[in-house]
């Protein structure tokens, strides 16, 4: 506990002052610092959509008090172990995110050679976060149809959006101008698609795991799709 020390003190204050300091402290959190708030009421709310708010970058765990009230403890993300499928699945949307963001940067600067690699790292990446989401968690999770259709062919879209963006690279590196704009459409098709997996199909299967299926099985699974995002079955993947 010391060293989330000082905690910040926020027993006394109204709800609204509570919500703005508590996302004020998760927003301001780099890798590697820790923060400590101290707050009146049960927090997993509350923290919940500060975490909301910063896109899952926040870890926290809170204890109550002997004298009343609870500690919250926060930490970056990225300094703890993904704990979930849905945290590891997250992560990657957002590491998948940054390495398209520079490539997409790298073509509006007019220097397509830098931009070539990192579109085929993010092309790598992205195959296997498909394979993960339609071959092996659609087919053993069950929940609603409609999230899983609307998935499913949004990674159809992506992944044809990406095969014409690659067919201009096949016969040597083409023109910033002629791509850019391929760049920039792909660009907000990914965007929308995993906010719109992150909030209404995740939930859906992160319930789905914790009710049918033993932690030894969720375990596993979060093992199996950890390798695989790694490159462990990329014989198998099929786009
Ligand atoms: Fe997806
Ligand atoms: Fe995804």
């Amino acid at each position: 506990m010391q060293a989330f020390h000082p905690f910040r003190d926020l027993r006394g204050q109204d709800p609204v002052a509570v919500r703005s300091q508590a996302f004020a402290l998760a927003r301001d959190l780099h890798p590697g610092q820790t923060a400590g708030l101290l707050v009146a009421e049960e927090p997993t709310l509350l923290m919940q959509s500060v975490n909301l708010q910063v896109r899952h970058r926040l870890h926290w765990e809170a204890e109550p008090m002997a004298a009343g009230g609870w500690r919250v403890e926060l930490r970056h993300r990225d300094d703890v172990e993904p704990g979930t499928l849905m945290e590891l699945l997250g992560r990657d949307h957002e590491r998948l995110d940054r390495l398209f963001a520079e490539a997409l940067h790298r073509v509006n600067a007019n220097d397509v050679p830098t931009a070539a690699p990192l579109l085929d790292s993010y092309t790598l990446g992205l195959r296997r976060h498909v394979h993960v989401e339609n071959l092996i968690l659609a087919p053993a999770l069950e929940v609603p149809r409609e999230p899983v259709t609307v998935m499913l062919e949004e990674h159809e879209r992506i992944v044809e959006q990406l095969d014409i963006l690659a067919s201009f690279f096949e016969d040597g590196l083409p023109a910033a101008g002629e791509v850019a704009p391929f760049f920039a459409l792909l660009s907000g098709s990914l965007a929308k698609h995993e906010a719109r997996e992150e909030q209404n199909l995740f939930p859906l299967w992160d319930a789905a795991l914790k009710l049918r299926h033993a932690e030894a099985e969720q375990a596993a699974l979060l093992e199996r799709v950890k390798g695989i995002l790694a490159g462990s079955e990329d014989d198998r993947l099929s786009h």
